[in-house]
This record gives structure tokens, sequence and C-alpha cells, in this order.
């Protein structure tokens, strides 16, 4: 009787710890991103430069390998950011990108 009990409730524990890591992250990843550069050159939700795709859907325009390697790598008119970023805030702020998949942009 007390294992029907202990297992749904260790399955529930371990989802909220799970469902509150992400949202940290998300969070984490969007404070990143205000503060590594990025919105110098891109916008999310109104909110930055223009000089950049707006970033708002990304997540619905790339996977999280090819967002990865351009910040890792840059681009033509991006700076690489692998030197930057440490692996755990590349992590987050990935998180945070693949959050933001609006329609329009
Ligand atoms: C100096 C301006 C600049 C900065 C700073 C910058 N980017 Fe970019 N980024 C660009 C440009 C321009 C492109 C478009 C590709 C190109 O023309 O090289 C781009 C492309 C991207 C793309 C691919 C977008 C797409 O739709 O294909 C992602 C993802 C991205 N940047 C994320 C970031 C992140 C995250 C940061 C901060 C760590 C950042 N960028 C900082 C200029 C910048």
């Amino acid at each position: 009787m007390r294992l029907c009990l202990t297992v749904p409730c260790l399955a529930l524990i371990c989802s909220l710890v799970c469902f509150a890591s992400t949202r940290d992250q998300r969070a984490h990843g969007a404070s990143l991103f205000a503060t590594s550069g990025c919105m110098h050159c891109h916008s999310i939700h109104h909110a930055g430069g223009s000089k950049a795709p707006d970033l708002s859907g990304v997540g619905r325009r790339l996977n999280e390998i090819q967002m990865r390697q351009q910040i890792i790598s840059g681009s033509m008119r991006m700076p690489p950011f692998g030197d930057e970023l440490q692996a755990s805030e590349l992590a987050d702020l990935l998180t945070y990108l693949r959050s933001c998949r609006d329609k329009k942009e």
C-alpha cells in the first residue's frame, strides 16, 4: 500500500523539479541574451537591435545544433561566442532560444 503512494509521489516531485529547472534555465538564458551582447544586434519580442535577424521565432526555424553552431562559430556578420560563454551558459541560452517560437516576427 505504501509503495502505491510512494511511486506516484516520486514521479510528481521529479516532474515538478524538471519543470522548475527548465524555467530557471530559460530565465537565465534570457538574461544572458541581454548581457552577452546579443541584443546589440538581435531583437526578441520587440526588444533589442535591428542589425541582425529578429529571433522571436528562431525556435521554429532552427534546431538546437544549428543554433549552437551559429553561436559558437559566428558567421559573416556575427562574431563567435564560443570563447565567451561557459558550457552551462550556452545550454541555458539555447533553452531560451528554443522557447522563442513566435509565428510572426
Ligand atoms: C554584431 C552583431 C551580432 C551579435 C552581437 C550577435 N549576432 Fe547573431 N547574428 C548576426 C547576424 C548579422 C546574423 C545573420 C547571419 C549573418 O548574416 O551572418 C546572425 C544570426 C544569428 C542566428 C541565426 C538566425 C537565423 O535565423 O538564421 C542566431 C541563432 C544568432 N545569431 C544568435 C545570437 C546570439 C545568441 C548572440 C549572443 C550570444 C548573437 N547572435 C550575437 C549578428 C549578431
